[in-house]
């Protein structure tokens, strides 16, 4: 008879959770608005409705659009509020502890997009999209970066909004050495373009430069004058522009575009934690008429649809070593709210990601 280990043996399990106590309309949430509380949830298999999971959470991803479900308002990214009290979810990786649902075992590692901000959770099994192939040989945090939401970003950006990108074209990223930008670089040096990227320290500018192959970047706190800077580094202007930080940049570069330019409009993080009104403004948008330039915002799970294209490139870059990942791991869920408030600042490289087991 086999042994019955001391997991199967568990009929409860403490869980810490993240609920959303109070909106923060403005500023960075703080302990007033996201609070950590204690729960216990039941491991008894007749307590698990049918077709429902028990997941232990391994990876929770820490997303800028997560900041914009905390405003307690609907705003231009239209992500659904968080309901106040609602424990938090985020992209995530989980194990399955418990099942009630024959298509899925205990052992099992599955993506959930919509994973609790928790260490334990019960979840209708139709909410996990994918179980993990363990042969793959890939990473866990993989599957919330280069494989996962940042990867399609920057490849919808890249390859659809602006595509078809052409060889030699000069190509502009912000927020570069962050999660969308290190990917979107990376597959337009990889089309051939000379590409150039803005981040926020020094140590960011190399990394650019010398692990992901970028031709040259700056660091826009230091060369904060936005207009020179884009005039020293595209001397022959700007032919796509994969904007992940809009406001004063933005406004910037649309005095540096070239006819014909693209400009997908992946994110807005400048903006993030202001009210629409206190933002910056774009003051130059007659510059996308006389030049025929396309502007375009997009998310990314309206491409849902070519989501396989872009797994199937991705793979393949990943296998022969053409797309390289940086992450920042955190340790323990307890670190939830200070990670989320440091997205906000210069302060991480790659992606950022929690390891909750
Ligand atoms: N459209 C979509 O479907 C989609 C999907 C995923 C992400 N996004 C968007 O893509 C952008 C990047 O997301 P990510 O996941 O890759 O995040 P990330 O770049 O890994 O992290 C955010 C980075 O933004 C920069 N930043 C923070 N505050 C800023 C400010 N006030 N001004 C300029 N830069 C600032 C910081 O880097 P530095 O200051 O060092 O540059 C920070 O590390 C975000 O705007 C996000 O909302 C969109």
């Amino acid at each position: 008879m086999s042994e019955i280990s001391e997991e199967m043996r568990r009929t409860e399990v403490e869980s810490r959770e993240w609920y959303m106590a109070a909106y923060a309309p403005e500023g960075v949430p703080t302990s007033d608005h996201l609070k950590l509380r204690t729960v216990k949830i039941s491991l008894a298999l007749d307590s698990i409705p049918d077709q429902h999971l028990v997941l232990e959470t391994l990876f929770i991803s820490l997303d800028p659009f997560l900041r914009s479900r905390m405003t307690g308002r609907e705003d231009g990214l239209c992500s659904p509020q968080y309901n106040l009290n609602e424990v938090v979810s985020a992209f995530g990786v989980g194990k399955v502890i418990r099942s009630k649902d024959s298509n899925f075992g205990e052992g099992d590692v599955v993506i959930c997009p919509f994973l609790p901000v928790a260490e334990y959770c019960v979840l209708p099994s139709q909410a996990l999209t994918t179980k993990i192939d363990p042969d793959a040989g890939v990473p866990l945090p993989e599957y919330l970066s280069m494989l996962g939401v940042p990867g399609f970003a920057a490849w919808v950006g890249i390859e659809v909004i602006a595509g078809p990108v052409k060889a030699g074209s000069n190509v502009f990223i912000s927020a570069a050495a962050g999660a969308v930008g290190m990917y979107a670089g990376q597959l337009a040096k990889i089309k051939g373009c000379r590409v150039v990227g803005s981040t926020g320290s020094d140590e960011k500018v190399k990394l650019l430069k010398e692990e992901f192959g970028y031709d040259d970047a700056f660091n826009y706190h230091t060369e904060s004058d936005f207009d020179a800077a884009l005039s020293k580094y595209f001397p022959n202007g700007i032919d796509v522009y994969l904007d992940n930080v809009g406001g004063e940049m933005l406004e910037a570069v649309l005095n540096h575009v070239n006819h014909h330019a693209k400009i997908p409009l992946c994110g807005m993080i400048s903006g993030y934690n202001k009210v629409w009104s206190e933002r910056e403004g774009v003051r130059n948008l007659l510059n996308l008429i006389g030049k025929d330039v396309k502007m375009q915002g997009y998310m990314v799970f309206s491409y849902i649809d070519r989501f396989g294209d872009f797994t199937k490139e991705m793979e393949s870059h990943l296998k022969q070593g053409k797309i390289v990942s940086k992450f920042k791991i955190i340790n323990g869920i307890e670190k939830f709210l200070e990670s989320l408030g440091s997205l906000f600042t210069s302060s991480n490289i790659g992606k950022l990601v929690i390891q909750v087991k």
